[in-house]
């Protein structure tokens, strides 16, 4: 990997990430001032996530809009890979495929892959990745699904609706097109050779087309279903991306769910959110307060700064003026901090208490099989 250069696959990424670059790599379409406005006007709101470029990229989300303004409904799909609890940045496409829920009324399904993680973590077992689908399953209906429009699948649970569609799917895509979309190699396991056709099963759950709201990072598959959708008489699955979520410690990596201090878990106490940001969360402030105050800080790499950018200030007002006081250097990153653990733990204060709940609701979720 050279100094510019980065990786973006769905289990590694790496390096800097350049969006637009990706863009041209993954063949994905940029999202458009026209697109924005669009979905502003279908929606009747400007989500922040889209006004600031959270969600940067999309397959045909215009088609999607079409056929809606023709009376014709989609579904929505996104989905988890159990592999430890949740955390703060899995919570950024979930938190917008709710609001997309709430403003197009239509169905959503969630699948959690303890299967792939089985099969992708040498040190997990399936009982582990099963037992974090049902905690990550609380994190999901926590954030307000509609019960009666929302479904969540466990591979391993619900094999038996998954397995007659993968099975299309399988006999469509060859070794040859997975192993240059993954890199897989002869001593890759037969399950991950496998797996992307058990992952575009829901999006033929239902005989209407798919929207997918998902971290960039899972296009590869994607794009695999969509080149073998019109073979199996299928519409295209749409997609709508959005970027990574930065690690505490920093750019260049997504936040792994599997190093405990680089990672804000949605199950933290305050007193821990407090300690792991103010010692792990990388600043873009200077080395000391007297070069702090002349020279400024760089909000653009801190990552306080980008928590409350990607999810935690939705008010551009407020987020403006943290950004110009932190770049003259009238904010001190200390400050930047404390406003930050704030609002994490004034989030998860409700969050929590809303995941309690969930564990009377979650049967109500469950995807059953026929
Ligand atoms: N593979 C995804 C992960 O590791 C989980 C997943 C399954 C998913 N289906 C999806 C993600 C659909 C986005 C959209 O997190």
């Amino acid at each position: 990997m050279s100094a510019d250069d980065f990786i973006v696959t769905p289990w590694h990424v790496e390096g800097d990430i350049d969006y637009d670059k990706l863009i041209k790599r993954f063949g994905t379409e940029k999202i458009s001032s026209e697109l924005q406005e669009r979905i502003k006007k279908v929606t009747g709101e400007d989500h922040f996530m889209l006004r600031r470029g959270i969600f940067f990229s999309h397959r045909e989300m215009n088609r999607i809009l079409d056929d809606y303004e023709k009376g014709n409904k989609f579904f929505l799909y996104t989905g988890r890979g159990p592999s430890g609890h949740t955390h703060i940045g899995h919570l950024v496409p979930w938190v917008f495929a709710k609001w997309l829920q709430e403003k197009f009324d239509v169905n959503m399904y969630f699948q959690l892959t303890d299967d792939e993680k089985f099969y992708s973590k040498p040190d997990l077992t399936l009982e582990e990745t099963r037992k974090f689908a049902y905690e990550n399953a609380l994190d999901f209906i926590a954030l307000g699904f509609k019960p009666e429009k929302t479904k969540i699948i466990i591979n391993t649970r619900n094999i038996k609706t998954l397995y007659p569609i993968a099975a299309q799917v399988a006999k469509k895509i060859n070794f040859s097109n997975t192993k240059a979309t993954f890199g897989f190699t002869n001593e890759t396991n037969i399950g991950m050779i496998f797996y992307t056709s058990l992952q575009s099963a829901p999006c033929f759950i239902e005989d209407k087309p798919v929207l997918i709201p998902l971290g960039v990072d899972q296009d590869p598959h994607f794009r695999l279903t969509r080149d073998i959708a019109s073979k199996i008489g299928k519409p295209k699955p749409a997609l709508i991306h959005n970027i990574m979520i930065p690690s505490l410690e920093g750019p260049g990596g997504k936040m792994s769910a599997s190093d405990e201090n680089r990672t804000i878990y949605t199950t933290d106490a305050p007193n821990v959110v407090k300690k792991k940001i103010n010692k792990y969360a990388f600043s873009g402030g200077q080395p000391d307060i007297a070069q702090h105050r002349k020279l400024g800080g760089n909000p653009d790499i801190d990552v306080s700064y980008q928590y409350l950018r990607i999810f935690f200030e939705p008010d551009d007002i407020k987020l403006k003026s943290i950004y110009e006081d932190y770049k003259s250097g009238k904010l001190l990153t200390g400050e930047l901090k404390v406003i930050l653990i704030e609002k994490i733990n004034d989030f998860l204060v409700v969050h929590q208490e809303k995941r309690e709940k969930a564990k009377d609701q979650i049967e109500q979720f469950l995807f059953d099989d026929k």
